[in-house]
């Protein structure tokens, strides 16, 4: 999967495309993560790229033509690929990214184009012209795109096969609308807080039962509109549904 980023802020990127999991997929070849900065596709004499808003209003926006010449450069660059390419903005008032868009996001066998916008936004003929998909991170405003975008490139990239373990991916919170049980290492004592027996007993099925009964005790505890959702999927596989 090939990702370009288009950002004013490629050195945002630099420790994100330098470290661990997302260091090894490059280096193993499952991914690869081109930045780029929209700066220099303009060709205003002074290098800008972000002017004040028609009609008045505060902050700047990045203007249509640096940032369509970058696109239009990135889609040429992805083109030589048979793979459908997605144009992504990230933007607060996107769809609110969650584990199931970051799961179609993975299987989908596309190639990624996320524009990271900084400042008040980008012109929205953009948006238009391109048929771009908005995505936002949460509900909350961020001073740029460029977080956010790592955000939603690490959420896909590792369910990647190949990039993790999968056993740990079928573990984990959210996969089945349940949060991941409790989670112990050595030393077995610490502070007089002693590790569950059942994690040393050795017995599988028994280890197996309490994380489930401790995934279910925790979603009902940290997010009970989650339980609701896993009762509904839960009964329906047991109806055969
Ligand atoms: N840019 C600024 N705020 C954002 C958010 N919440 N999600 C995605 N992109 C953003």
């Amino acid at each position: 999967m090939k990702f370009i980023v288009l950002t004013l802020f490629k050195e945002m990127f630099e420790a994100f495309v330098n470290t661990s999991i997302i260091k090894r997929a490059i280096e193993k070849g499952l991914i690869s993560i081109e930045v780029i900065d929209i700066r220099s596709f303009t060709k205003d004499k002074h290098n800008r790229v972000d002017f004040p808003p028609y009609g008045g209003g505060s902050g700047m926006i990045i203007s249509a033509e640096p940032l369509s010449a970058a696109i239009d450069y990135s889609i040429e660059k992805l083109s030589y690929e048979n793979k459908k390419i997605e144009i992504i903005y990230m933007s607060p008032r996107g769809k609110v990214l969650n584990y199931n868009i970051s799961k179609q996001m993975a299987s989908s066998n596309s190639n990624y184009i996320i524009i990271c916008g900084h400042y008040e936004g980008i012109d929205e003929r953009i948006i238009e012209e391109y048929n771009i998909k908005e995505i936002s991170i949460g509900d909350y405003v961020l001073t740029g795109g460029e977080l956010a975008g790592q955000v939603l490139m690490d959420s896909i990239i590792r369910l990647l096969p190949g990039v993790i373990n999968e056993e740990s991916l079928l573990e984990e919170s959210h996969t089945n609308n349940l949060l991941e049980y409790p989670q112990y290492t050595k030393p077995y004592d610490f502070r007089g807080r002693k590790v569950p027996d059942v994690l040393i007993s050795g017995h599988h099925k028994n280890i197996a039962d309490y994380r489930k009964q401790e995934s279910i005790r925790i979603t009902k505890k940290f997010r009970p509109d989650l339980i609701d959702k896993y009762e509904k999927t839960n009964n329906s596989k047991k109806e055969g549904n």
